[in-house]
């Protein structure tokens, strides 16, 4: 089954409490509407207030319905809220693809658009190094739109086609000037080469963790790749930067085995089938790596016959053998970023916190690397 989610799902801001629980969204461009929490949200005692981004989808009696709420303070991240008792939501990824890749996904990313606790970092390190300015693996734009704005010439590399038409689409909407320094391209960073290089060059928001794929079994070798492309496009004397969860020691198994790192979609191969499936049930994501730590597991899957299935745990599986996801990395840690960058020629490599590009702290999870060409 396939879902338009263009045709469903549209995003807005919560500008009004209703008294009975309604509430009105401002959608950008289209004005202001009625919608009320979905059933799933009232179960869960989910209320959308004023400022609170949500998701909307209209249900066949024309009524508009809060599907998501999604709301970002400082140190103290909601629950991702994924409506998994809607059969519409369901299928974010197609069996055997990569779920980057596919078409929906940039709707789904850019519903955490609000998310730029990040950008301050990259305006700093941006003014630093003059530019132009790469991005490898950037997504719709967040970042390197923001640096465009403030003056930079900026290339943005990502190998999702639906990613470079809603970059290219956002595009359009940004100030003449910024956009004339925009560049986009479509390509692999693990293999792409261009014989220009830049001042500086990074890659943000765990992006090098997203190679990953139910059909990539070496994806260290992916990452290493990537990191080597990061230094090639290093400017001498430039600076290599990446943005990454890389923990000093890499968490217990159990933590990260049962839930893939894949934000919105959560999926793994079902091992009594051995097939590529969605799963729904990470409710709750530490908000640094995404991964999931409580409420049931489950998997759904689509059969060949059409019908679907659902394997549900009670409780996180104990152990990789009780469901063996694809082979999915773990977030590299410290020492193997440091030395995959050092391999890759990166010289006098710095770990700095995100907040203020201070030394990073052992408990700091997501940190910067820096390293010069
Ligand atoms: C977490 S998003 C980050 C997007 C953007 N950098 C940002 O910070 O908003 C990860 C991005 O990595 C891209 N990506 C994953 N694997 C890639 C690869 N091998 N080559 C290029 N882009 C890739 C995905 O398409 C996605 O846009």
């Amino acid at each position: 089954m396939s879902i338009d989610w263009m045709a469903h799902a549209r995003q807005g801001r919560v500008v009004e409490g209703g008294e009975t629980g309604g509430v009105r969204v401002e959608i950008p461009g289209e004005g202001t509407v009625e919608a009320r929490p979905s059933p799933a949200l009232i179960e869960r005692g989910i209320r959308p207030e004023p400022g609170d981004t949500v998701l909307l989808r209209t249900m066949d009696d024309g009524n508009v319905q809060v599907v998501r709420r999604h709301r970002f303070e400082p140190g103290r991240e909601e629950p991702l809220l994924v409506p998994a008792v809607d059969p519409d939501v369901e299928y974010l990824c197609v069996p055997g693809e990569h779920p980057w890749l596919h078409p929906h996904k940039p709707l789904m990313y850019d519903w955490y658009d609000d998310w730029d606790r990040d950008l301050p970092t990259w305006r700093r390190l941006a003014k630093e190094s003059g530019g132009p300015i790469l991005e490898l693996a950037r997504g719709t734009g967040r970042v390197i739109f923001e640096l465009a704005r403030t003056g930079h010439e900026v290339t943005g590399v990502d190998f999702s086609r639906a990613m470079l038409d809603r970059a290219a689409e956002k595009l359009l909407g940004e100030p003449n000037e910024a956009r004339q320094r925009v560049e986009l391209i479509h390509g692999d960073m693990a293999t792409w080469s261009d014989t220009r290089t830049f001042p500086l060059a990074f890659i943000a928001c765990n992006s090098l963790h997203y190679m990953n794929s139910p059909t990539n079994t070496d994806s260290n070798e992916q990452r290493r790749r990537a990191i080597r492309t990061l230094f090639a496009h290093v400017a001498p004397g430039g600076l290599g930067v990446l943005s990454n969860i890389a923990p000093v020691a890499n968490p217990p198994r159990r933590q990260v085995e049962p839930a893939p790192y894949l934000v919105f979609c959560q999926a793994g191969v079902n091992p009594n089938t051995n097939r590529w499936t969605v799963e729904y049930t990470s409710l709750w994501s530490d908000g640094d790596t995404g991964q999931a730590y409580d409420g049931p597991w489950r998997f759904v899957e689509d059969l060949e016959d059409g019908t679907r299935r659902t394997i549900e745990f009670a409780e996180p599986p104990e152990s990789p053998e009780e469901i063996r996801l694809p082979d999915r990395p773990l977030p590299l840690t410290r020492a193997e970023t440091l030395a995959l960058m050092t391999e890759a020629g990166f010289r006098d490599i710095e770990v700095r916190s995100p907040k203020d590009l201070s030394p990073a702290s052992e408990d700091e999870r997501v940190v910067v690397f820096l390293g010069r060409r």
